[in-house]
């Protein structure tokens, strides 16, 4: 009696993957080098798991046993850290005779271009695919955004799985269905999982989510200190005006989450926990190879590369504490109560426009990559998938999903986001208050790197001309890199002899 599924590597993504496959009546053989972790899992399950019903999960001593306890073409999901141990696992696995059309899955957070390296690389051995998991460990265990790509063949055969154990979405109101049940999954709705394509598509769309996750996070992070720094608010308080932003167009588990950290009591000290929090933050890498790659194929992801360079900021603490008492900063603001409220509301307005260019820009760079590398990628499934189950979820995704397939169906591409008409019309009647809120912030003296550079972004894409005339005359000058002029054919190259005496303009 063979099972149906491998798990390899049972942290806290691989266990909870685990017991979700389990809930969706398939069965699984687990396997992790820690045993501790596979006994810990069996005896989650146990407990998790009426008593009467059978226990859907072996746990292995081995990969050997692992591959004879499966069904053929048997398929092997990793949950392992990203690099070095995916081709630890996958050489293991060919020693423990795996067969060429096996199946696997590696599900971590890995770089896109590894996943396309390690298909080819593995391409007589067997079928290595991937699929990129966004939504932490309660995703994972009730049901994550599922990004998957790769072999075509290999994903017909564990589509039946992964739409079971996904993340659903209420198809008439495009909201996820909740429910954190062990052994009682949830089987209607629209499920959070669409093939993206060839091998790596997976990984950079994921890796893109997570460029969107930080600057969404960085933010509600600079709303917070322009609400506490700039107004004096309380952390409590502050959570109060998260919780009821999150009524609004600004909806999302990181508002929700946010305002439940913010009126979270530390239970050492009884003082608001945030504020014990050191603020230094981490990062494992993906929003940095996402600022990366914008870099590398020349695509405007200004907020997203702030996010990342503000989190390295945060991590010099010892510096900013010296140049706080060095540099000076402007003087307090002093703001009457109607002029506190009407901040409050600015800023709000300022975070939905900023949010808008962030997701402009991360959905541009998903485009950019795709064309360059001829991936097919459908815009509208891809929002689909992130309206549940994963770390960016939020209504807001309801609206890109129906703003890409407006556009599908009107048989037009939508080449920025900022063109669609939900969007531009509302940037258009909020950019007001957004350029006021950043001008407040600047005048307070808090950093909003993310809000801010979002309006930059938002005044350069709706400005016809940018300065890069003086740029090119700047670059012809001292490197005679010529220069393209308004009044003949795009393309035609001219320079100017500035050195010369006399300056005459050459056609090259
Ligand atoms: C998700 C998260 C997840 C993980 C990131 C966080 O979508 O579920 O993005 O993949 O939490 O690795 O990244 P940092 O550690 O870099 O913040």
């Amino acid at each position: 009696d063979l099972l149906d599924i491998g798990v390899i590597g049972l942290g806290v993504m691989g266990k909870n993957l685990a017991l979700n496959i389990a809930d969706n009546r398939y069965r699984v053989a687990a396997f992790d080098l820690d045993s501790t972790k596979r006994d810990a899992l069996l005896e989650q399950e146990q407990k998790e798991r009426p008593a009467l019903q059978a226990q859907r999960i072996l746990g292995c001593s081995n990969l050997s046993e692992m591959l004879s306890s499966l069904a053929k073409p048997r398929v092997l999901v990793l949950s392992v850290p990203a690099g070095a141990p995916v081709d630890g696992v996958c050489n293991a696995l060919l020693e423990a005779g795996i067969e060429q059309d096996d199946i696997v899955v590696d599900t971590g957070n890995s770089l896109w271009t590894d996943t396309v390296a390690r298909e080819a690389q593995y391409q007589d051995k067997f079928i290595f695919f991937s699929c990129a998991i966004s939504g932490g460990e309660m995703g994972a265990r009730f049901g994550p955004s599922l990004m998957p790509s790769g072999d075509i063949k290999a994903w017909d055969r564990i589509k039946p799985i992964w739409e079971a154990i996904a993340a659903k979405v209420d198809p008439k109101t495009g909201l996820p269905i909740e429910r954190q049940e062990p052994g009682n999954p949830v089987t209607e709705g629209e499920p959070c999982t669409t093939y993206i394509g060839p091998a790596g598509a997976g990984h950079y769309v994921k890796m893109v989510h997570n460029g969107i996750e930080y600057a969404d996070m960085q933010l509600i992070c600079e709303a917070y200190q322009l609400l506490s720094d700039g107004l004096g608010l309380s952390a409590a308080e502050v959570g109060k005006i998260f919780a009821r932003w999150n009524q609004g167009s600004l909806n999302s588990y990181l508002m929700e989450i946010s305002a439940d950290v913010l009126s979270q009591a530390d239970p050492l000290t009884g003082k608001p926990l945030v504020e014990m929090i050191l603020d230094k933050a981490g990062q494992k890498g993906t929003g940095l190879w996402t600022a990366v790659s914008s870099l590398q194929i020349g695509c405007p992801a200004p907020t997203i590369a702030e996010a990342v360079y503000a989190r390295a900021v945060s991590t010099q603490k010892h510096q900013r504490q010296q140049l706080s008492l060095l540099l000076a900063g402007p003087e307090a603001l002093t703001l009457s109560d109607d002029e506190r409220a009407a901040f409050i509301d600015e800023l709000e307005n300022a975070l939905y426009c900023a949010k808008i260019a962030c997701y402009a820009q991360g959905f541009q760079l998903m485009a950019m990559n795709a064309q360059e590398r001829g991936w097919r990628l459908d815009f509208a499934e891809i929002a689909k998938i992130w309206r549940a189950g994963c770390i960016i979820r939020a209504t807001f995704l309801q609206s890109i999903t129906q703003a890409y397939q407006q556009a599908q169906r009107a048989g037009e591409s939508l080449d920025n986001l900022l063109m669609a008409e939900t969007f531009s019309l509302a940037l258009s009647a909020k950019q007001q208050d957004w350029r006021r809120a950043v001008a407040r912030a600047i005048m307070s003296g808090v950093p909003v790197p993310c809000i801010g550079s979002a309006l930059a972004y938002y005044d350069s894409y709706r400005s016809e001309t940018l300065p890069a005339n003086l740029l090119q005359g700047q670059r012809d000058f001292f490197g005679a890199h010529t220069f393209e002029r308004i009044d003949m054919p795009a393309g035609e190259k001219y320079h100017l002899n500035w050195s010369h005496s006399e300056r005459t303009l050459e056609k090259l």
